[in-house]
Parts: C-alpha cells; structure tokens; sequence
C-alpha cells in the first residue's frame, strides 16, 4: 500500500541530512537553528516544580490559564495591543503546530495562500496539508525587500491567506512599517487573512517590530503565531500559540484539540512566568545574539560571502558565488568536510530551488566558544580555494 498522495512532496529535511554528514565528519553545526546553551534556569526550577507538584495531566485544551493570561499581558505591555484571554489565545505544541491549525482551521482546499520566498520550510507542506496551492513571491536579493508590484499582482480571487514571518528565518530580515502597511492594505482590499510567524520577535538587532494585527483594519483579520522556542532558549519544551479574533479562534482550537489535545502541561506552568521577565532580559537576549553575530559576519565576508547582515533572527543567509561555483548542496557537504563547518543549503528554502544554489544558511545561535571554533575554521577557508 502506497502513503498517501499529499505526502509525496514532503522530503526528509535537509537540515537534518546536514546534521547527519557534520557528526559523521565531527563539524561544528551551524546548520540546527536551535541553541546548544542552557534555558534560563528559573524557567527550569519552575517546570521541575510544576511536575513534583503534580501538574501532569491534560492542560486546558486551548492552554492554562496562567499562560494564556501571561499571553495576553505579553501583548498588552509589549505592543499595546488588548487580548482577551479567554477568547482569543490558543496554546500549542510549538509555532509549528500553531501554523499547522490556524492553515486547517481557515483555509479550504482550492485556496491560495501567499509565502514569501525564501521561507521557513513548514508553510509549502502546511499548505498541501490543508488542500491550499502556495503561491510564492519573492524577497528581492540583496537586502531581501518586498517588491509591491511582484506582491500586488501575487492577490488573486483565490487568495485567502498571506504568510508574514518576520523577523525572518533564513534572511533575518525585519519586515518595515511601509511592508506591512502594504501588506495589511492588499489583505483589506483582497479580503485575506494576515497569518503572522514571530517566533524571533524578541531577537532583533535593527528595526522596530512590527505587529500586524495593531494596524488600522488589520486586528479582525489577522492570526499572529508566536512560540516560546527561541525566546526563552527551550525549543524542545513545544511551546507556541495563536492570538486570533474569538470566531476564528474557536476554528483553530478545535482542529488543535483533534491534533494534540494540548500542550504539555508543566512546562505551560513553567512558560507562563518567562513572560514575566523584566527587559534586561530581553534585552540581553538581543545583545548577546548580536555580540555572535559579530563573531561570525567579519569572517565570512573576508572568507568572500556577500551577505547584508541580519536585523533579527539568529541567521546569516549569504551568497558564496564569489567562492565557489559548486551547487548549494555540494557546497555545504564540502564546508563539512573540509572546513569543518555544517550549513544549510540554500534550496532547502526555495519552491524554486534553481533560486537558492547560491546561498547557505549560517544559525549563530550557539555558545561563544562554539561561535568562536567556527570563526576560526572558516578563517581557514580562503586557503582552501
Ligand atoms: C520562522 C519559524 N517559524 C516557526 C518555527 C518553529 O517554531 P516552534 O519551535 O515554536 O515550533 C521556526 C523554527 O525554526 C521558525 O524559524
């Protein structure tokens, strides 16, 4: 018996091929877009707490109450933005699983959905998985702008939805307050969803972050995802949610209760005081992912990588044309091997792979001593063109 059609364009992610080839050859991995440091430790003590105190069974469905209301001080304090946290916030396993309810709860089979291409390889399967077609529309090269004719003409009478991730995985691009005025204006006038993904919200370097569901018009047709993954450092506690108007919402809590019932209940105990962290932390967060970030840039554009650098997000996309005339994949199995360095390759984030063969994907989420033996191997690199 055959697997079912709509896997058949689900591929093994690369990434994880990557990982594979960089322990095989014991290389530093630059291509796992999660930290190899330690979570903040109260949020540690208070998960261990939350078990020993027997807080093990099935959460609310839609999510505890301390971290839904946590959610909805989140948005108050942070974007000024009022949240009832009763009606409008769905905890899930992860952005991932946000994603993946908010496509089946409002999209139809025969819809189109805008990605922005590069894109976090989850919308294109997300979108087969709820019968919608993708339609991609490109972040021009070099500094990873929206070109509003391109996006204009991308609206069509099929379009339901447009997918925002910023700031953006692999560019780190910050989308600006004129791309999201554009945005929300096509989605008025087109009658689609906003489907915002901000995991990285927190991780931002240059540029204000941008809210689309606080922009006039845009709060009744917006569903913003967000996750405690990168935030607190914990992408294995799966942690995300869903902040939506109450009717959609209720859509995107049923398909989740089908999915998953809910999200692991001691570690939502646990999550639910990371929002109460004053702003050092969030701020440190931020500068000690730029001070990584300074460790890596420096070198690789000495090394011959043409990149501008990243205003959010824990990646550096960049070209290596001027190195090497290898295809995306060869390349990064060749930095493996000889460099010593894994990254991902730069297809893995195109519809259109023919458009990614010049680009890999650095993460710096890492230790500083790991940053700093990458930096070192890949001053190595000149001398081994
Ligand atoms: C843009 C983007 N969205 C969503 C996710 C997944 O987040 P989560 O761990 O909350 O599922 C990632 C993880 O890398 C990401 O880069």
């Amino acid at each position: 018996m055959l697997a079912a059609k709509r896997t058949a364009t689900f591929t093994e992610s690369v990434i994880r091929e990557m990982t594979r080839i960089a322990n095989q050859h014991e290389a530093i991995n630059l291509a796992q877009g999660f930290p190899d440091f330690p979570m903040p430790e109260p949020l540690k003590e208070a998960a261990c707490a939350a078990i020993n105190g027997d807080i093990n069974q099935y959460a609310v469905t839609w999510g505890s109450a301390a971290l839904r209301i946590a959610i909805a001080e989140k948005y108050r304090r942070w974007y000024g933005m009022d949240v009832d946290k009763d009606a409008e916030v769905t905890v899930t396993c992860g952005a991932t699983e946000a994603m993946a309810s908010v496509f089946m709860a409002l999209i139809d089979p025969g819809d189109e959905v805008i990605i922005l291409e590069p894109f976090y390889e989850n919308y294109g399967p997300d979108a087969i998985l709820a019968g919608a077609s993708p339609v991609f529309v490109p972040l021009e090269w070099p500094n990873w702008t929206l070109d509003a004719d391109r996006l204009k003409k991308a609206f069509s009478k099929k379009t339901k939805a447009i997918v925002i991730n910023t700031p953006h995985n692999p560019t780190g691009r910050v989308l600006s307050r004129a791309e999201m005025t554009l945005i929300a204006e096509l989605c008025q006038k087109n009658d689609a969803w906003a489907i915002t993904d901000e995991p990285y919200e927190h991780i931002r370097f240059a540029g204000d972050h941008h809210v689309m569901a606080t922009f006039p018009g845009m709060r009744e047709r917006t569903i913003t995802i967000s996750s405690l993954s990168k935030t607190f450092s914990c992408t294995g506690w799966r942690l995300g949610y869903a902040v939506a108007p109450a009717k959609q919402t209720a859509a995107i809590r049923k398909v989740h209760d089908f999915l998953t019932v809910g999200a692991p209940a001691p570690l939502q105990a646990a999550g639910a005081i990371g929002f109460a962290f004053d702003a050092d932390y969030f701020n440190h967060l931020a500068q000690d992912y730029k001070a990584r970030l300074n460790m890596l840039a420096p070198v690789l554009r000495e090394a011959g990588f043409q990149f501008v650098n990243p205003e959010g997000a824990y990646y550096l996309f960049a070209d290596f044309s001027k190195i090497s005339k290898k295809g995306d994949v060869e390349f990064a199995k060749w930095m493996i091997e000889e460099i010593g360095v894994a990254t991902v390759p730069g297809s893995s984030f195109y519809h259109h792979k023919s458009h990614g063969k010049r680009f890999v994907r650095f993460a710096f989420c890492k230790k500083f001593e790991t940053m700093k033996r990458a930096a070192d191997r890949l001053a190595k690199l000149p001398k081994h063109l």
